[in-house]
């Protein structure tokens, strides 16, 4: 068998298991999907969102991108944003890193990437550059990146907290609750680092009046 061709075997198998374990399963999720919970992770195969929180088909609506980033100009993400909050009424938003980030590593570096990477690590080099002074206070490399990751997260949910839609359903719906998460590829754990519950104080420039 191809290695494509194996994805498809093991679907099949997948799928007769599911059915045989619980046979209303598919065609209860044909009509809904109401998931409490927004992912916006990693691109990275290790860290897989319903996996590692053990969740099953129906319960998160997931974004992921290289570095778990939250660019409000990002035409795809917003979207993914827009009808989870706005259609699908999510109750919580999860920005889920990992330590160890291949895109944060990267940014960190001066290597060149070429054009299209380049454009999309820069959001993370600015990131850096706001917390120069922590950063470069860390001797060990590979902490210095763990710190990154941890900012990276805190600052994609703020990111999030920036956007009108998200003030917008704050004010009109006290939800949804925004959650920064990094997981640990070493023991599988996810280590919580920072949380905006709806309405959460932000900085006075970003709030929009009027909502
Ligand atoms: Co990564």
């Amino acid at each position: 068998m191809k290695p494509y061709e194996v994805l498809l075997h093991d679907n099949k198998h997948w799928a007769a298991r599911k059915k045989a374990e619980d046979p209303a399963f598919f065609e209860r999720l044909l009509h809904v999907q109401s998931p409490e919970f927004l992912w916006i992770g990693c691109s990275d195969s290790r860290v897989p969102p319903d996996q590692i929180t053990q969740t099953e088909p129906g319960e998160i609506f997931i974004h992921r991108n290289v570095a778990n980033l939250v660019v409000n100009t990002d035409v795809n993400l917003m979207s993914v944003v827009d009808y989870a909050v706005n259609h699908l009424k999510i109750k919580h938003v999860v920005v889920c890193g990992h330590y160890g980030c291949g895109g944060v590593k990267a940014a960190m570096s001066n290597r060149d990437f070429n054009q299209v990477l380049n454009m999309w690590l820069r959001n993370i080099k600015d990131i850096y550059r706001i917390h120069r002074k922590e950063l470069e206070a860390i001797p060990d490399e590979e902490q210095k990146v763990n710190r990154m990751v941890e900012l990276n997260v805190k600052e994609q949910v703020f990111n999030l907290a920036k956007t009108a839609m998200i003030q917008r359903a704050w004010s009109v719906d006290q939800r949804p609750d925004l959650h920064g998460w990094v997981y640990d590829l070493h023991d599988g754990l996810i280590k919580p680092i920072v949380e905006m519950k709806a309405g959460a104080d932000l900085d006075d420039l970003y709030e929009f009046e009027g909502l």
